[in-house]
């Protein structure tokens, strides 16, 4: 047991947990969009609510929420741990000189910082939708007979001010760079170095950034200007 902890607590056994963690995200904001993507149907919230009933009802589901939860704590406590083992390691920082090419891009070198405007955007976020799912008393709709809590109401109302989708377009945008290294970082960490097989993983890790990021910014957008 003791070389498992020795194992995860070294410096390569946390880059490990913080690639593993990246790679569920990356898998939970994949699910998390397609669903929300339903927030764009003409039914008056109909198929959003009952997806959102089912995934804070059925019992698999709410053990996956609560491991999403783990993991992005966990992610968070291992990127603190390695930025301070780093200093550590590196009391002088490296030096940039301004319009030098480097060999690293703008978002590797920042991930920290995306890191924790995510964290901000999170925080809000959680406390604006999922706190009110769970525990804020919030209307409900009749489907079929069945009494289910109308979050899309809630989502609805928020996006009719414009700085709270000014603020998810931006939070977005933050996202969207933190997956741009953070995908093919991920894979690098597992080993993934191939001449062939890593600009295929940059192209699709780009791909990916891109596409998400841009899906969840359309989500606010499109609803306030529908008004
Ligand atoms: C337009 C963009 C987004 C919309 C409309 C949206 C909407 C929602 C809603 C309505 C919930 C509550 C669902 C429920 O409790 O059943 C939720 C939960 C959540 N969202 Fe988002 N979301 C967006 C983007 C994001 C992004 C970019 C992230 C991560 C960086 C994120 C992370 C989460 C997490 C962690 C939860 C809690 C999930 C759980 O219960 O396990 N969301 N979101």
């Amino acid at each position: 047991m003791k070389w498992l902890v020795d194992m995860l607590t070294s410096t390569i056994g946390r880059k490990l947990i913080m690639a593993l963690t990246g790679l569920f995200l990356i898998l939970f904001l994949t699910v998390h969009l397609s669903g929300n993507l339903q927030l764009l149907k003409d039914d008056g919230g109909k198929a959003f609510n009952i997806y959102a009933e089912f995934m804070t009802t059925f019992p698999l589901i709410k053990v996956i929420s609560i491991g999403n939860f783990f993991f992005i704590l966990l992610h968070i406590y291992t990127s603190i741990v390695l930025t301070q083992r780093n200093r550590a390691a590196r009391p002088v920082q490296y030096a940039y000189l301004a319009g030098q090419s480097t060999n690293s891009s703008w978002a590797s070198r920042n991930m920290g910082l995306l890191g924790t405007l995510i964290l901000v955007f999170l925080i809000v976020h959680l406390r604006g939708y999922w706190y009110e799912m769970h525990f804020g008393g919030i209307p409900t709709q009749n489907y079929g007979g069945k009494e289910v809590k109308d979050l899309y109401a809630v989502v609805k109302e928020s996006y009719k001010q414009w700085w709270y989708v000014a603020f998810y377009v931006i939070s977005m945008a933050f996202v969207g760079f933190h997956l741009l290294h953070g995908f093919q970082s991920a894979f690098q960490t597992l080993g993934l170095n191939h001449k062939k097989y890593t600009p295929l993983i940059k192209a699709v890790g780009y791909g990916f950034a891109i596409i998400v990021s841009l899906g969840f910014a359309l989500i606010p957008m499109v609803m306030f200007l529908k008004g």
